[in-house]
């Protein structure tokens, strides 16, 4: 029977079946644990179970002599150190393809919110400030005809081309190797769908958001350190920028009072891309297919 650590409790049942098998020890508190409690707990465990919360880094696989497999909740492993895992022999695996809807959904919706300013309608309902049928305010764009730049063309960049498509928006894509600022001369919409490397953190910078045509929109459900948070500011109060929908920042949250929380045509999510019932609790059954795997010596069903 082998020692597996569980760093928050998670939907599905899953769990529970692997808790016949091993001595599976959960995280109960709502916050992710600190990175000595990391540690201290995990410290005899064979296997860990973690998320986006935790860095997995040198000094926690120090504190863990005995880990072999680290199951990630997340299709991004960015929080892990990947050379350090492999260097070390412990195999690392993801959640890949079940939450690819969900989060292509959302990039939808988001999309959808700031094309058509939702937030700022929303909150003048809310502020009492809305007094009748208005012919003239909060007009928006509509998407058909708008030309949808996808940065990232994986399963989830691919999976919102093809909803975008559905709202007769033409699509671009902008991957590894191609000239970013060249297609974003040619976007009216940007969905990022970019893993976070050393090679796209803060790819979204002045000069790209530069490169937009004035009144763009921008729309994250990837990680929040692609984007220049500050340049992001200033192409918005510029008007470069028309709107942006954020499902991921940098970092997680957002300090209160931030200047990205009141802007009229941001909507900041709590990094809910993944967040319907069915990819969650796939994800967790991912999760205990590459514990199980990883804990018998064999190769993961899905590497990281
Ligand atoms: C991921 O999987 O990487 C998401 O950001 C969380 O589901």
């Amino acid at each position: 029977m082998a020692g597996v650590f569980v760093t928050r409790r998670l939907v599905g049942d899953a769990l529970d079946a692997l808790a016949a098998e091993h001595d599976v020890d959960v995280w109960t508190g709502e916050l992710p644990p600190e990175p000595a409690e990391l540690r201290a707990r995990a410290a005899g465990a064979d296997g860990l179970l973690c998320l986006l919360t935790e860095r997995v880094d040198a000094a926690l696989l120090d504190a863990c002599p005995r880990l072999r497999v680290i199951a990630n909740y997340a299709v991004g492993t960015d929080n892990v150190d990947l050379a350090e895992c492999r260097r070390r022999g412990v195999a690392v695996g993801c959640t890949p393809d079940v939450l690819t809807d969900a989060t292509a959904d959302l990039a939808l919706a988001l999309i959808l919110a700031v094309a058509r300013r939702l937030p700022e309608a929303a909150r003048a309902v809310r502020d009492g400030e809305w007094r009748t049928w208005e012919a003239t305010r909060w007009l928006g764009a509509g998407l058909a005809g708008r030309r949808l730049l996808v940065v990232g063309p994986g399963r989830i960049g691919r999976a919102v081309a093809r909803r975008a498509e559905g709202f007769g928006m033409t699509v671009a894509f902008a991957g590894r190797g191609d000239d970013l600022v060249a297609r974003l001369r040619e976007a009216d919409v940007v969905s990022l769908h970019a893993p976070l490397t050393h090679a796209t953190r803060g790819l979204i910078d002045a000069a790209a958001l530069a490169a937009l045509p004035p009144g763009a929109l921008l729309v994250n459900t990837a990680r929040g350190a692609l984007i220049d948070q500050d340049a992001l500011l200033d192409a918005l109060r510029s008007g470069r920028l028309a709107g942006a929908g954020l499902d991921v920042t940098d970092p997680e949250p957002l300090p209160a009072g931030h200047p990205l929380l009141d802007e009229p045509n941001v909507l900041v999510l709590p990094h809910v891309g993944s967040a319907t019932h069915e990819a969650r609790e796939a994800m967790t059954r991912l999760c205990v297919e590459n514990l199980r795997a990883g804990l018998a010596g064999e190769p993961l069903p899905y590497p990281g």
